[in-house]
């Protein structure tokens, strides 16, 4: 270790004495309000609205994103912010700061989904059947926000923040693919946000451990014998059989599954059969299921194939069973990582005040941002975009879903706090290794 190594340890120490969310005199407290007076800037706030309006009139599906893309690209490039693409077919990586460990990095989803937009509106979407009902829209354009003021403010960043627009989080496992592509490999952690049409404008929710579910499909075909619907003896009804398969799935969660422990599994599909005397040769069920925990998912996995192969048998059917769909992984559990839950409570509470960040219940709908905390610590969070003198939002996923663009500064400035305070409050554990050699991106 040199003399400047030293210097830097001494220095970090320091920082660290002062930098404790307790303390405000070091200034770090105030960054968060700053940085959102600079999103709510009139000039930015137009940049912003004028963004997220383009995209969503010319909505992409998963691994289509080409012209989002190119969006992104042509805005991180009159920021002067360098990027890479094509990362995981369609993402863009960008990079703000010294280019140096450690580094941060914060994501956007950027794909819409395959309806029609009901809402009527000048900026409606251009594309028939294809919507920005998630509004993902609104988080690649609160991403760009953010680099804004990131790149604004570089010379404080001590690290690099990594912006990662990713590709088909609506089931195609984007973030998946950019983990797969190495692109965030030696990156120390990760901060994702959902907009929330149930949550106030200006607040945000979320919660240490298990926030949203892990999620997975499955389908299985239950084949007998098909035979004319008055003898049924000279058949093997596939339909009677799928019924007690269906009625004995539902013993899973009510009677082996913990009751503290909380798990879903619905059968939705259920296909076989045309005509009133008719025994069908086979039938087709499909559904989901849900559950926080890895173990609990792979176990509620394994005894549903069990279950469906087991009592079909007993009806003398035989059966396949597939579980989701043209190779698409399974979304794990999205868990929030304990110290990052506490670095988002004193990031969001000095920007917004602590009545405004609340603690939620964990739902049972699923994110494919799970992938990045399965591989390193993440933190994901619902932002408020509810107004009640504006009328009342749909829910995500709905063709009348609207965003609010008051919440867009919120999110552009939370991102760019979480990320610059998050390379400040990491410096002092790096410098232990200090002297070792750097990673690279
Ligand atoms: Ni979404």
């Amino acid at each position: 270790m040199n003399i400047a190594n030293w210097v830097l340890l001494v220095v970090t120490l320091l920082f660290v004495r002062f930098s404790d969310g307790s303390l405000s005199s070091d200034g770090f407290s105030e960054i968060p309000k700053k940085f959102l007076d600079f999103a709510k800037r009139q000039e930015v706030v137009d940049w912003m609205v004028g963004v997220r309006r383009k995209i969503h009139e010319n909505p992409e599906l998963g691994y289509e994103e080409f012209e989002t893309s190119k969006l992104i690209r042509q805005e991180l490039d009159k920021m002067g912010v360098k990027h890479k693409y094509p990362v995981a077919v369609t993402g863009v990586v960008g990079f703000i700061g010294t280019g140096e460990p450690p580094f941060v990095a914060v994501r956007a989803d950027m794909d819409a989904l395959p309806m029609q937009e009901m809402v009527e509106w000048e900026h409606k979407s251009k594309v028939p059947g294809k919507m920005h009902a998630c509004g993902h829209d609104a988080h690649v354009t609160m991403l760009l926000g953010a680099a804004k003021i990131l790149q604004e403010h570089r010379e404080d960043l001590k690290g690099t923040v990594v912006l990662v627009f990713q590709p088909a989080e609506e089931g195609g496992g984007g973030a998946k693919k950019i983990i797969d592509a190495g692109a965030l490999d030696n990156v120390k952690a990760i901060f994702g946000l959902h907009v929330s049409p149930d949550i106030p404008v200006g607040q945000v929710a979320s919660r240490p451990g298990p926030l949203l579910a892990g999620s997975g499909f499955f389908e299985a075909v239950i084949t007998g014998k098909g035979g004319h619907a008055a003898i049924p003896q000279h058949s093997i009804d596939p339909i009677l059989a799928a019924s007690n398969v269906i009625v004995s799935l539902q013993h899973l969660i009510s009677r082996e599954a913990d009751p503290l422990d909380s798990q879903v599994v619905t059968v939705a599909k259920f296909q076989g059969g045309g005509a009133f005397n008719v025994i069908p040769d086979s039938v087709t069920i499909g559904g989901t299921f849900r559950a926080f925990s890895k173990e609990s998912f792979m176990q509620l996995k394994q005894r549903i194939e069990e279950v469906i192969i087991g009592q079909a048998a007993v009806q003398r059917c035989s059966t396949t069973v597939k579980f989701q769909g043209d190779g698409k992984p399974f979304f794990p559990p999205t868990v929030n990582d304990k110290d990052l839950h506490e670095h988002f409570q004193i990031v969001a509470r000095d920007m917004i005040g602590s009545q405004k960040v609340s603690i939620m219940q964990p739902l049972m709908g699923s994110e494919d941002f799970s992938f990045y905390q399965e591989a390193m610590p993440g933190y994901f969070y619902f932002l408020g975009m509810k107004n009640e003198t504006l009328g009342k939002l749909e829910s995500v996923h709905s063709p009348y879903f609207t965003v609010n663009e008051d919440a867009l500064p919120y999110g552009s400035a939370l991102h760019a706090s979480l990320a610059l305070r998050f390379l400040l409050d990491f410096q002092p554990k790096i410098s232990s290794s200090v002297g070792k050699q750097h990673d690279e991106l």
